[in-house]
C-alpha cells in the first residue's frame, strides 16, 4: 500500500470531529497536513492541540467565490479529505426551506464545489464523508438522507469522470464527535447510550473508526468509487 509519508494531505472540516481525527492519524503517518475549515477560533485551537504540526487556512465550501480563491492560492495536494458540514435537521414539512437549501449547499454543494476546483497531484485522491441515512432514512432526518446518498453517488461519478483520480466515501453512522456539543449534555448521554444499546458492536463510534478508514482510502491506490459504512453494524437492525 502506498505510503502517506511526505504526501500534501488538505482536511477540510480538520478542525473538528472525523476531519480532526483523520488530520492527527495523517501527520502521525508521516504527511504534510493542512486542516480547513470556517473557524479561525477553532483552527488556532486545533492547531494547537496538533502541537503546531499542521498548516492550518480558513474556508467555507459553501462560499463559491471562498472555494475559488482558496484553490486559486493552493498547493496541489496529494490527497483531499471533505468532512466539513454543519446544518439544521428538521421534518420536510416544518423545516425552514432556506435551511434546507442550506443544508444542501454546505454538504453536497460544497464537496461538488471542492472537487471542482481544486486540482490533484497524479496518484492523488479524495474522501468525502456521508452519512448511513443514506441507506437507512429516518424521519426528521430526510433531507440529510437525500444529501448523503447523492454524495456518495457523486463520489461513484467522479471517480469515472476525474479518473486516474481516485474519489471514495466514507458513510459513518452515529459517531460520538463534537458535532452534538450544543446539545444538553444528558440529553446527548441518553441518545448516545441509547443508539449504543441498538447497535450490533454495543457502542457508538468514534472519530478514530472514520478516520482510519479514511486514511486507508487514501493509501489503497486500487480503490476508488468505493462506499464504505463505518456504523457499528447500524445498517444490519
Ligand atoms: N458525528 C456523526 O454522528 C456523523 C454521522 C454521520 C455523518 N456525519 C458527517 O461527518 C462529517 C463530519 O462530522 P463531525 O461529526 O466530525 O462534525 P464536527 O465535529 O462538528 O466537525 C465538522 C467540521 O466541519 C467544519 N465545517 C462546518 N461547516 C463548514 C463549512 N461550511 N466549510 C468548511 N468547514 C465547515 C467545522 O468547522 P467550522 O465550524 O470551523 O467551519 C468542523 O471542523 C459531516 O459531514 C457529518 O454530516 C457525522
Amino acid at each position: 500500500m502506498a505510503t502517506l509519508s511526505g504526501k500534501n494531505v488538505l482536511v477540510i472540516g480538520g478542525s473538528s470531529g472525523i476531519g480532526y481525527a483523520t488530520a492527527a492519524g495523517a501527520i502521525e503517518q508521516g504527511a504534510n497536513v493542512t486542516i480547513a475549515s470556517r473557524s479561525e477560533e477553532k483552527l488556532r485551537a486545533a492547531q494547537a492541540a496538533l502541537q503546531g504540526k499542521v498548516q492550518a487556512r480558513a474556508l467555507d465550501v459553501a462560499d463559491t467565490a471562498a472555494v475559488e480563491a482558496f484553490f486559486g492560492a493552493s498547493p496541489v495536494y496529494d490527497h483531499i479529505v471533505v468532512s466539513g458540514a454543519a446544518f439544521k435537521f428538521g421534518t420536510v414539512r416544518d423545516q425552514n426551506i432556506d435551511d434546507a437549501y442550506a443544508a444542501m449547499n454546505v454538504k453536497f454543494w460544497g464537496a461538488y464545489r471542492v472537487a471542482r476546483m481544486a486540482r490533484v497531484a497524479p496518484g492523488g485522491s479524495f474522501v468525502f464523508v456521508s452519512g448511513f441515512l443514506s441507506r437507512r432514512p429516518k424521519p426528521n432526518m430526510v433531507l440529510v438522507g437525500a444529501i448523503n446518498a447523492a454524495l456518495e453517488t457523486l463520489a461513484q461519478g467522479l471517480a469515472l469522470e476525474m479518473a486516474p483520480v481516485r474519489f471514495n466515501v466514507v458513510s459513518p453512522g452515529i459517531i460520538d464527535t463534537p458535532t452534538r456539543a450544543a446539545m444538553p449534555a444528558d440529553a446527548r448521554k441518553a441518545l448516545l447510550e441509547n443508539a449504543a444499546k441498538g447497535l450490533p458492536v454495543k457502542r457508538v463510534g468514534l472519530a478514530e473508526d472514520c478516520a482510519d478508514q479514511i486514511l486507508l482510502m487514501l493509501r489503497n491506490t486500487f480503490m476508488t468509487g468505493s462506499v464504505v459504512y463505518i456504523d457499528g453494524g447500524g445498517l444490519l437492525v
